[in-house]
Parts: C-alpha cells; sequence; structure tokens
C-alpha cells in the first residue's frame, strides 16, 4: 500500500499547539508522509509552539510583517500555500480553526480540488463579526471542508444545522486537550525568569487579552479593570504574557506598566503557560485556547468577551463570560475573590472535561487511515 501524502498548514500559536499532537501521531504511522507547511503568518511565536514539541516545519513562508492587514495575509497564504500543494500534490490538507491562514489555506486547496480536513470544525458564536474574523474564517473553512473533525457534541449540531452530513462529522474531542495532557504529565518547573520572579507567596491572576475586536478602548478598560482588582486586594500580584502584537503591547505597557505587583512579559513557552493556569487563583482572559485549557484544568477563567463559540466552558462552570466593561470584570473578579465560597462553587460545578479526553489526535489519524486508504 502506498503512503498517502498530507500537508498540514499552520500559522499562528494556537495553530502549532493544537496540531502538535495530531503531526506527531500522523508521523508515528506507517501509511503517512506528512508535510508540515508553516505559513508564518505569526513568527517567534508558531516556532517558540512548536520548538517545545521538537516539530521543525518542512516549509516555512515566513509571510509575517508588523501589522500585516487581513487582506495582505489572506493573500500571501492563498499565493505561498497554493505554490507548495502544486509542488507537493497531497492527496490531503490539514487545517486548524479559524485564523486567516486556515481559511486562506483551505480554499488554496479547494482550488486544486485537494481535500480539506478542518480540525476544530463546527464552533460558532452566529455572529459573523464576534470574534472578528474568526468565525467568517470558520464557516468558509467548513464549506469548503471535506471531513469536519468537531471537538464537541454541539460543535457536530453547529455544522448540522448548517446542512452538514452528519455523517462525515466526527466527534473527536479538541486536540489541545492532548497538548495540555502531555504537557502536565511532563511536570517540567517553569523555566521562565518572569514566572520565576513571581513571589512564591503571593497568589496571582493570569491574564492573556489579544483579540482584534478588542484594541483600542476594551483593551484599556480591561487594563484598568486589572489595576483596580490589585489595588483593592493588595495580597495579590498578576502575570501578563503580553501577545507579541505591538497594538497590544502598547496599551498593555502604558497602563499596566511600573505596577510592582504585575510582572509584563514575553509569551511564555508552552509549559510555563500550563504552569501559571495550574498555578494561578483566576485567569482573565479573551483567548479561545485558554478558556478549553482553563476547563479541563477546572479553574475559573473571567472570559473578556461578548460572546463565546465555546458555551460548553460556560455550561461546564469553569468560564464566566464577563465582556470587557470594567465595571463588570471588576465586580466579577471581586465576587470570586472575596467570597472563597463562590470561588468553590465555582470550582464544584466544574466536572469533567467538556472539550475531549486527551485522545482527539489518535482519532484523526484512525479515521484518516481508513478513508484514504
Ligand atoms: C492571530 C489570528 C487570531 C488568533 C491569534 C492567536 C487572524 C486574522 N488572527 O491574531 O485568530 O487568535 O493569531 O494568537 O488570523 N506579531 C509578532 N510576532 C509574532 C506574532 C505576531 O511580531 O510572533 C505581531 C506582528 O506585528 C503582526 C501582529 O502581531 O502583524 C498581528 O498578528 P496577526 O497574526 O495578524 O494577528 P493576531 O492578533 O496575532
Ligand atoms: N499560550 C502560550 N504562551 C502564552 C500565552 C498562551 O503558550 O504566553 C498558549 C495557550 O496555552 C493556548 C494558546 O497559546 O494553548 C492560545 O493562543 P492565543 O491566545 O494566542 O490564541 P487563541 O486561542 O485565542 O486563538
Amino acid at each position: 500500500m502506498s503512503k498517502k501524502n498530507i500537508d498540514i498548514v499552520i500559522g499562528t500559536r494556537p495553530e502549532a499547539i493544537k496540531m502538535a499532537p495530531v503531526i506527531l501521531e500522523l508521523k508515528g504511522r506507517s501509511d503517512f508522509d506528512v508535510r508540515v507547511i508553516a505559513t508564518g503568518q505569526h513568527t517567534d511565536m508558531l516556532v517558540q509552539a512548536l520548538d517545545y514539541f521538537s516539530i521543525k516545519a518542512d516549509v516555512n513562508l515566513g509571510i509575517m510583517r508588523e501589522r500585516q492587514s487581513l487582506d495582505y495575509i489572506t493573500s500571501s497564504v492563498m499565493e505561498g500555500v497554493g505554490r507548495t500543494l502544486d509542488e507537493n500534490k497531497p492527496d490531503g490538507v490539514l487545517v486548524h480553526g479559524d485564523t486567516t491562514t486556515t481559511f486562506a489555506a483551505s480554499i488554496a486547496a479547494f482550488y486544486r480540488k485537494i481535500p480539506v480536513g478542518h480540525v476544530e470544525a463546527g464552533l460558532r458564536s452566529w455572529n459573523m463579526h464576534l470574534p472578528f474574523p474568526e468565525e467568517m474564517n470558520r464557516v468558509l473553512t467548513d464549506r469548503i471542508a471535506r471531513w469536519w473533525f468537531a471537538p464537541t457534541e454541539l460543535a457536530k449540531e453547529n455544522l448540522v444545522k448548517e446542512g452538514t452530513r452528519p455523517e462525515a462529522i466526527y466527534v473527536t474531542g479538541n486536540t489541545v486537550v492532548d497538548a495540555l495532557f502531555t504537557t502536565i504529565r511532563a511536570k517540567g518547573t517553569p523555566k521562565a525568569e518572569c514566572v520565576a520572579s513571581l513571589r512564591k507567596d503571593m497568589p496571582f491572576l493570569l491574564v492573556t487579552a489579544h483579540r482584534r475586536e478588542s484594541w483600542g478602548k476594551p483593551l484599556e478598560d480591561i487594563c484598568s479593570a486589572l489595576l483596580d482588582i490589585l489595588e483593592k486586594y493588595p495580597a495579590y500580584g498578576a502575570l501578563v504574557p503580553m501577545h507579541k502584537n505591538p497594538a497590544v503591547r502598547e496599551t498593555m505597557r502604558e497602563i499596566l506598566g511600573g505596577n510592582e505587583r504585575i510582572v509584563l512579559c514575553d509569551p511564555l513557552d508552552y509549559p510555563d503557560f500550563v504552569w501559571a493556569i495550574d498555578n494561578c487563583k483566576l485567569i482573565l482572559s479573551d483567548s479561545g485556547g485558554v478558556q478549553e485549557e482553563a476547563s479541563a484544568l477546572g479553574k475559573p477563567v473571567l472570559i473578556l468577551r461578548d460572546v463565546t463559540e465555546r458555551p460548553e466552558a460556560l455550561e461546564h462552570g469553569s468560564g464566566l463570560l464577563v465582556g470587557t466593561k470594567r465595571e463588570r470584570i471588576i465586580s466579577a473578579a471581586y465576587e470570586l475573590l472575596s467570597d472563597s465560597e463562590a470561588y468553590r462553587r465555582v470550582q464544584a460545578r466544574c466536572e469533567g472535561n467538556p472539550f475531549g479526553d486527551g485522545q482527539a489526535s489518535r482519532r484523526i489519524a484512525d479515521i484518516l487511515s481508513v478513508d484514504l486508504a
């Protein structure tokens, strides 16, 4: 039996982390030849994530520019990925999630009639502008896909509602849980200096924010809310690994810089970040992946968004949707930090893990093995 060629396209940090277990699983099997195509939509953050999993991209298109536009990412990924697909002529292409790399690589594959597998298919906020442009990227990628790897039953239902054939949708769990469990099992101690600089006796909040729709005033409000929370709770500190995007860093530095209880730092290596999730008191984040990881570890997370395409986190109890308004963030944080009963109630509600069991990559590989044979 001849090996099947699979090209896996990734562009940003979360795609690298969530596709790493799939890449390693497929590479470990004898029936696939796997090629990793990095678009380089992110430069350092992508390589930082891949390095931890000891994965080296076979091709890196290196497209990133400072403050790149959506038009630029879309056209350069489409052209660059199209070129590499013409060279390799794979039997299938895998993409992940909802970034512009995901959508542009999918359409490039479609133009060549190469089937696309969408990992993390079917997430929906049902609002095309939130998150922006991710909701549209997901919807378009799901129109193009040939295999839908839905992380949850709800994601499958969303796809069925849109007319996708149920027999072609596979509920696999989210591969982020595979990555998380492997990392937790490795039981590493944090290596980053900024994490080591956290006072051992000071409980801390973990804060991340990067979404396009939060740039400007919403992000300023998030930062001001954090200052208010720390002022009210002098026993607490905060760890803020800043996304590399200058639009985010400038605001964070301006408002949070100089506060001696706030550690502002570069993006953490994945195991250090997982350590921080596990060891912090509370998370404030607008990240998609962090909502899933917090749920998997039963850690309360204030979701800094108006809607989430991961309602499973809310139902599970770990996620509380608070938006980006200063007062709302503060009151939610106060409730959890001042009332240990409220905090315990949130933790007690968190039963099981709505996002998977750590076996998603194995399931995806099994399905591709059968379908491409
Ligand atoms: C992108 C994705 C978003 C995803 C996020 C994960 C799109 C449109 N957005 O958003 O869905 O949630 O990644 O983090 O696909 N930069 C660096 N170094 C890096 C990475 C980024 O300097 O390693 C800077 C560059 O100036 C770049 C800017 O950040 O132009 C924005 O990067 P971009 O990928 O366009 O948007 P993100 O906000 O990172
Ligand atoms: N992450 C990381 N280092 C950090 C911050 C986040 O490794 O300093 C990881 C996090 O564990 C999660 C992923 O990055 O797996 C989330 O990426 P991001 O928030 O950039 O994107 P989103 O999930 O919102 O698309």
